[in-house]
């Protein structure tokens, strides 16, 4: 019954002719590892289409959610991890295999007459599948796809004449967005794969047509391909995909940077390791010789490589086959050359490594963000997931803002004129200086403010006293933005709280605050809402009020913030920042792919 069957779906289909024609193809001089590349190439490919196609069912392209949702593919679905990380390393695993089969069919001459367009096509392969690393490289719209897709686009860019529109076209405009996003996603998956099956079809089709090269030095004895070819082939598509899988797991799935940030200039952008070596050959042509590196050198080498199965027209067969294998050997040994050059020059660059090590840092931050329930990924898009983190904006806008005059845990870049901001507004830093107010992390370097040690040199208090006065002030940081000063003193937690008397008493002879002091013994600042996020802003604001350090006739004093300068979205980062008001980041990060 089952034959009969059989029989049936053939009479309609001609199988059987189609099987024939894959398994018992010819193998002039027998099976041979070597001859397995092709089919471990079309493997890859299917399971390329395969994974992508998986992809494509979670992928967002835009802007401003495909960040989230490569996110998502890599750490909420089911398997996405995996999926991704196939799709990843498989493509690398592509470029690998095709440049051995290259070299295969050149020590083979298989690229000669009469199989001059396959070589031709196989080129073509080659080109489309370099298109879609570069196209797919920007898909997750994270840092590092960002910047290597500038330089590429920009190389894109300084071609001869058409070199900027092309540019414009992939780009979809002057800036990098949105429409470079679905410009790359279109070429991605809806452009690039029809060409590849199509230069594919034409490629096994001419394998077909003429036949695998056989052996200079075999017995001319063709065996089918089956069984021993075809099991070569199965072993060698298993090892491979095998090998991915391994890799795959062992980095735990692919990478995912930070989200892209235009703004952040000093990223070290570095394109994959199979373009190393053309990123070390553009270091040699600077300037105006830069199309030389880009252009010229490049072009040439794919002109040769196209034109190499006509070399045997002008030169005898076998001079020409050990010019071409010399050829495609040189180039090769070159880039590995520059490869490595390439590495070996950053392993030693201390900025290229602390910007590396920076750019690890977000990444980490970023997936972490986005992991925490309490924030994840903002809707408005993922290029504001670090914008609004307090640890790594507040930290920047402090660094830029801030830590030329003062510094922080210690730590300054500039003249370390003012006090230390780490912890400023709680009991911890109020407490410290209160015990030394001239130490070098309080007002020792501010000029002009001596008002606290001249009051260290006089005060009564005792160290029990500054205990409890200090755990009065420190309430002040937690008082609400809109609550008034006598409103305040009205409650009971104040009214009856001991430090009161000794604040009134003691502090209250310079620091002002209606209802509770009346100052007059010298100027200083007002300490209503001390270290709360209202205190923070006027200080950063209007440092030059009354109430703040206006009364002070130095020069040399804390400048005015306006808002071109710390916008109010980053005022409120460096003051969560300041005030700890921030997710903490875990000791070590939970899921860090
Ligand atoms: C040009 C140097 C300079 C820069 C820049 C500067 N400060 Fe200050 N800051 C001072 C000085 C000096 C004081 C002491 C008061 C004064 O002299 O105005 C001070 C005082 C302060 C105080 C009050 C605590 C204290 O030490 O008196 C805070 C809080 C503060 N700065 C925060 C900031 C923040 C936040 C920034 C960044 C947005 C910043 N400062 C930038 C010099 C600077
Ligand atoms: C002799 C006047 C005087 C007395 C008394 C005094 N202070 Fe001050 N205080 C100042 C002056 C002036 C400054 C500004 C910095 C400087 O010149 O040292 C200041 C600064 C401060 C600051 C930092 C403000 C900022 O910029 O962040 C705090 C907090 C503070 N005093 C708390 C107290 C407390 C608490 C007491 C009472 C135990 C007290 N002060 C007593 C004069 C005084």
């Amino acid at each position: 019954m089952f034959k009969s069957l059989a029989d049936w779906i053939n009479d309609r289909t001609g199988y059987r002719a189609l099987a024939d024609q894959a398994f018992n193809e010819p193998i002039p001089g027998g099976a041979r590892w070597r001859y397995v590349f092709g089919s471990a190439l079309a493997t890859v490919f299917c399971m390329q289409a395969f994974t992508g196609l998986l992809l494509m069912t979670a992928y967002s392209p835009s802007s401003s959610t495909a960040w989230g949702s490569v996110f998502y593919i890599s750490h909420v679905m089911w398997m996405g991890w995996f999926i991704r990380g196939m799709h990843h390393f498989t493509a690398q695993a592509m470029i690998v295999l095709l440049a051995l089969h290259v070299l295969q069919v050149l020590l083979a001459g298989a690229y000669r007459r009469p199989r001059e367009f396959n070589w031709w096509f196989g080129m073509a392969l080659l080109f489309v599948t370099l298109g879609f690393s570069l196209t797919g490289y920007l898909l997750p719209w994270d840092q590092k796809g960002y910047w290597a897709t500038k330089v590429a686009t920009n190389i894109m860019g300084g071609a001869p004449v058409i070199g900027p529109s092309l540019q414009k076209v992939f780009v979809g405009g002057v800036d990098y967005g949105n429409q470079t996003v679905t410009r790359f996603y279109g070429i991605h998956v809806g452009l690039l794969p029809p060409l590849l099956v199509a230069c594919l079809a034409a490629h096994i089709a001419l394998v077909r047509r003429h036949g695998h090269t056989p052996p200079q030095k075999a017995p001319a004895t063709p065996s089918p391909a089956w069984p021993e070819q075809v099991f070569m082939n199965l072993v060698a598509s298993v090892g491979v995909l095998s090998v991915i899988i391994l890799v795959v797991l062992a980095h735990g799935g692919a990478n995912l940077d930070a989200p892209a940030d235009p703004s952040n200039g000093d990223y070290p952008a570095r394109p994959e390791w199979y373009f190393l070596s053309l990123f070390q050959f553009l270091k040699l042509f600077p300037g105006r010789l830069e199309a030389i590196g880009t252009m010229v050198i490049p072009g040439a080498i794919v002109l040769v490589m196209l034109l190499l199965p006509l070399l045997d027209r002008i030169l005898p067969r076998s001079f020409a086959h050990f010019l071409a294998c010399g050829f495609v050997f040189g180039v090769l040994g070159g880039a590995g050359f520059l490869t490595v050059q390439a590495i070996r020059d950053d392993w030693d660059d201390r900025p290229f490594l602390a910007a590396r090590e920076k750019a690890d840092q977000a990444r980490l931050r970023a997936i972490a963000l986005a992991l925490d329930p309490g924030v994840g990924v903002p809707p408005e898009g993922a290029g504001y997931l670090l914008a609004r983190d307090p640890l790594t904006q507040g930290r920047a806008v402090l660094e830029k803002r801030c830590l030329g005059c003062h510094v922080h845990d210690g730590k300054g870049l500039g003249t370390q004129s003012a006090s230390d901001l780490a912890r400023f507004g709680t009991r911890d830093w109020l407490r410290g200086m209160l015990e030394n107010p001239g130490a070098g992390s309080y007002f020792k370097h501010a000029k002009g403010c001596d008002g606290m040690m001249e009051w260290k040199r006089t005060t009564k208090l005792k160290p029990n006293e500054l205990d409890v006065v200090a755990d009065f002030v420190a309430g002040f940081a937690s008082i609400p933005d809109d609550v008034e000063p006598t409103e305040w003193l009205n409650q009971k937690e104040v009214a009856e709280h001991p430090g009161l008397k000794l604040f009134q008493n003691d502090c209250g002879k310079c620091h002002v605050i209606d209802g509770l002091s009346e100052g007059g013994l010298r100027d200083a600042p007002g300490l209503f809402a001390w270290g709360s996020p209202r205190w923070f802003a006027r200080m950063i604001r209007k440092p030059d009020a009354l109430d703040r350090y206006g009364y002070l006739e130095t020069s040399n004093r804390m400048p005015a913030f306006g808002t071109d300068q710390v916008s109010d979205a980053d005022l409120n980062m460096i003051i969560r920042y300041l005030k700890d008001d921030y997710l903490k980041p875990a000791a070590a990060p939970a899921q860090a792919r």
